[in-house]
Parts: C-alpha cells; structure tokens; sequence
C-alpha cells in the first residue's frame, strides 16, 4: 500500500515536471518581452535563415534582428556606384513578415569597408562628405519605414578620444554630428543611436561619450540612444553597480539604452560552474532591462554558438550565446525568460 501512495506521488511529481517544462518552453522570450515592452534580439546573417532549426528558433524566440554584418560598407557598398542590398533585404524581409522590428547595423565603422573607399585616402580631390552622405541617404532610403532604429555611428571612441578613423582623418569630429543629421533627413522616423563597446561601465571611454552625447543635445544634433554593446568574457567581471549608474546618466539626459551586441565568452572546457555564472551574468544584465523603461533593447551578437562569430574568428567553441550548437536553450535563456516573466 505504502509503496502504491509512494509510486503515485512520484508519478505525480514527475507528470507535473513535465508540465513545468512544457509550458516554459511553450512560453517564448519574445512573448514575456513584448508583455514588458522589451525588444529581445539578436544578429543574424541572411544564410542562416535557410536553416530550418534556426529560423523557426528566431521566430518564435525574437522580435528584434540586427545584420550582423551585410550593411556594412564592405558588403552593401562595395562598388562604388553601385550598391548590394540583396543579402540585408532577405533579412529585413523575413523580419517584417515574421513581425519583427530591424536594428540597422551601421552605416559607419572603421572595419569592413571597401577598398575604392579606403584607396581616396589622401586624394585631396575628393570631396568626403558627399560620399558619406551619398551612402548614408541611399541606404537610409532604401530602408526608410523598415528600420526601426539606426546604428549610425558603430565604435567611433577610442579610450578618452575619437578614434582616427578613415572618417575623422578625411572629415574631422563633425562626420558625426553630420551623419546623424543626415540620416535623419532621410527617415525621420527612424530612431537614431550610437553604438560602442566597453562603454558599459563608468571610465575615461564612456566619459568622453557622455560629454559628446551632451554636447550633441544642446545643438538639437538628431540622437535618440545610445548602444552598449556588452561583448564580454566570463573572467572579466563588469561592475554592476558602476554599468547602473552608468545607464542612469546616459538615460538622465534624455536617451534610450540598448544592450546591442551581448555575449559572455568562456575560456577552455565548460563546466556547469561556468554555465552558471554565464547565466547569472545574463540575468543581471537582463534585470537592469527590465527595471529601466528606456532601456529598451536586449540583443545577443548571434542566435546559438553554431554560427557565432567568436568561433568563426577566435576559434573559440564557447562563444557564449543563450543556445548551444543544436539550438537548446542554455542555463542563460532560463535566467533571462525568468526575469521577462516577472510582473
Ligand atoms: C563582427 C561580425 O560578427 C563578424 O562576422 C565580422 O567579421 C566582424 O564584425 N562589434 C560590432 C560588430 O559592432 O559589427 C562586429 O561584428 C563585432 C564587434
């Protein structure tokens, strides 16, 4: 008899697992985020929506895509008269269909430009701000009313300074203030940011961006946020507090946030311990989202580590993103859909 009752309380707790489990996984990111108001995101590739598992992943657990890299310069304009929108149209065109909104990745950055572009330099007979500008306006046209928001301006500090880029040598500091305008003008409802990385916490980086940022405003330069992009390693701990009062400055002056570009790369073999403080680390990130209105966006620099560019170029297998390689949630998608849920 004792034994019965004992079998029939396991079963019952068991069926009732099972039930837990299900409804979790019934119960997507993209759902609780849209109950919080929250863009849950990631970068993608036009290729990899040919894979079944991964589109139907991206579907049912995003609603916010970024290219990861076919708007760059290199990619969408690497002629110079004529552009290639075909691999980030796939992109956008999936999204729209599938109710999704488009992170527009970047219509400047010092890396992945073409070569007509970077052999001008030194030609004192060109005029660099039309080019710019030429660029800025057909891409921005031909997205106009399907990118939702703009990286206009991706990594263009270095340290406490401007970075010496193609753009700063041939133009000086105010291609930024120019390239904001100017994209602007051509999609006025598109929202604007610029995009950094190790801005995350209070230091002479994310100081000198503040006083930029700042400085933007007072002229009425069009900027509506800013990017953290969160590309971080699990041995090098941010300082939560610091990366607060951070978001708070940035948000004080009026500004939306969004996490652009996470994920926790793990050194050597994973371990369970370093699963879990991969997730722990994804859930305060996560909380902070939550507990801020502006700070609207979270997205992860991939879908699952099958196609991360950290394996691609650093060779290394644990890049850290919220799916393994055969699209199962990871320890860090419980956490992060643990803090979606709360009310
Ligand atoms: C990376 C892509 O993921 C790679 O595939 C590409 O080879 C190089 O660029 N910061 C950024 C992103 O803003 O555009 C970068 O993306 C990663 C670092």
């Amino acid at each position: 008899m004792f034994k019965k009752f004992f079998c029939f309380i396991i079963l019952l707790v068991f069926s009732n697992c099972n039930k837990i489990i299900d409804n979790t996984e019934d119960k997507s990111l993209r759902k609780y985020a849209k109950n919080s108001n929250i863009l849950i995101g990631t970068a993608i590739e036009s290729i990899q929506l040919e894979d079944i598992k991964f589109a139907e992943t991206l579907k049912r657990e995003f609603n916010y895509i970024t290219p990861e890299n076919s708007m760059k310069w290199g990619f969408i304009h690497s002629k110079r008269y004529e552009f290639d929108f075909d691999r980030a149209d796939k992109i956008v065109d999936f999204a729209l269909k599938n109710n999704m909104k488009v992170r527009g990745h970047t219509l400047i950055w010092h890396i992945e430009n073409p070569e007509w572009l970077l052999k001008l330099e030194n030609d004192t007979s060109v005029n660099f701000e039309n080019i710019l500008a030429y660029h800025i306006k057909t891409v921005v046209k031909h997205y106009k009313g399907k990118v939702y928001a703009w990286d206009v301006i991706n990594e263009a500090l270095e340290y406490n300074r401007y970075k010496e880029t193609f753009w700063y040598k041939n133009i000086g500091e105010d291609y930024i203030e120019k390239a904001l305008k100017w994209t602007h003008k051509e999609d006025p409802n598109a929202k604007l940011f610029i995009n950094d990385n190790m801005i995350e916490e209070i230091n002479p980086k994310s100081d000198f961006l503040y006083e930029l940022v700042n400085n933007l405003l007072s002229k009425n330069v069009p900027l509506d946020g800013i990017g953290f992009q969160f590309h971080l390693k699990l041995n090098n701990s941010l300082d939560m507090e610091s990366v607060e009062k951070n978001i708070k400055r940035f948000l004080e002056l009026g500004l939306e946030i969004n996490f652009t570009e996470v994920d926790i790369e793990t050194e050597g073999e994973l371990t369970e311990e370093k699963l879990e403080k991969q997730a722990t680390i994804y859930k305060k990130l996560m909380i902070l989202v939550k507990k801020y209105d502006k700070v609207t966006a979270f997205t992860t620099w991939g879908l699952s580590d099958k196609y991360s560019w950290i394996v691609r170029e650093y060779d290394n297998k644990n890049p850290g993103l919220i799916f393994d390689e055969e699209f199962n949630p990871k320890l860090a998608y419980y956490k992060i859909k643990e803090i979606l849920q709360l009310p």
